[in-house]
């Protein structure tokens, strides 16, 4: 009986590591300002080391914050100037128009009960220390939904917008980079629905991996994973999706990849919420 006992329960051990290729999550620390406590975006800088980009949902001042990822402090404040804050939903890293690495802004909420669809960028800050930021540019653009909580920008500058619909088949569209610098709004109708069912208004974030081939969004219980090729995001989330580990959260709005796209990390709305970091086993998936 003894004997027999064992190798049951390696192999149980195996299957479910063969199973999760994320560890189920630490907590690394909790937020230590009282600026952040609606955390509804987080995006991993390209440029200094152990810093995550986040920023409240709607009402709040155009502003993003610098957040220590080993240990969840608020170590920067940087106002946005040129940029409104309807309902910030989501921010994404992706490139600027010299190649240098940008914060993009989604402001596509329904917090005002009418939709602003504006994305802003603007340029990492040189020194992780409070200042202002002025964007560079801004894109309007025009889709069939009312509420977007998750932008994605891939490698090449490449957008796409995922609403939040009950039920989670939210639609992602394609905004393409060349149509930042237009007058008019982009009308964004290359779209399809992402391949998952949830029993509350999902998604609420998302990111793409710094080399464009790795997809997660978050839903409220449940964050998805779908490997990418050849950067096509829109044939890839018609496909269903691996569920990888999360934290029960109370709003949780905020996932990104580490700026190696190797681990993950959520945060959640609410004053001190934990930041909760998702490292790859060796049993996931190749990075890259
Ligand atoms: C956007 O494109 C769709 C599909 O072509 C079209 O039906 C719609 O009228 C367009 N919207 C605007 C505001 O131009
Ligand atoms: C989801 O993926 C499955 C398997 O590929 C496919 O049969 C199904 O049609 C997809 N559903 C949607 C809504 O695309
Ligand atoms: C990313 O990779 C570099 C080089 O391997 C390493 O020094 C750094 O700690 C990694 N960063 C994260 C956040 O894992």
């Amino acid at each position: 009986m003894y004997v027999g006992y064992i190798p049951l329960v390696c192999l149980f051990y195996i299957s479910a590591n063969a199973q999760s290729p994320f560890g189920s999550g630490i907590t690394v620390g909790t937020l230590d300002s009282t600026h952040l406590d609606e955390a509804s975006g987080l995006a991993a800088s390209r440029v200094h080391p152990n810093v995550l980009y986040s920023h409240n949902d709607g009402g709040d001042l155009s502003r993003i914050f610098a957040v220590d990822s080993t240990d969840a402090s608020v170590i920067a404040e940087f106002g946005i100037s040129g940029a409104d804050h309807y309902d910030w939903e989501d921010i994404a890293m992706g490139p600027c128009p010299d190649k240098s690495s940008c914060i993009y802004i989604a402001d596509a909420g329904l917090n005002h009960h009418r939709p602003v669809n504006m994305i802003y960028r603007v340029r990492e800050p040189g020194a992780v220390k409070d200042q202002t930021l002025t964007i560079i540019d801004k894109l309007p653009f025009i889709w069939t939904e009312v509420d977007g909580q998750t932008l994605l920008v891939d490698n090449h500058g490449e957008i796409y917008m995922v609403s939040n619909v009950n039920g989670g088949k939210g639609l992602m569209v394609h905004i393409p980079a060349s149509a930042w610098g237009s007058a008019t709004p982009f009308n964004a109708t290359s779209s399809v629905h992402l391949n998952i069912t949830t029993s509350h208004h999902d998604p609420g974030a998302g990111d793409i991996s710094p080399d464009g081939t790795e997809l997660i969004i978050k839903a409220r219980n449940h964050v998805y994973y779908w490997k990418v090729l050849n950067n096509d995001y829109l044939s890839a989330v018609e496909t269903p999706p691996i569920e990888i580990p999360h934290h029960s959260e109370r709003l949780g709005e905020a996932i990104c990849w580490d700026v190696n796209g190797t681990n993950y990390y959520t945060l959640s709305e609410g004053r001190h919420a934990p930041l909760y970091e998702f490292v790859r086993l060796p049993t996931g998936p190749a990075v890259g």
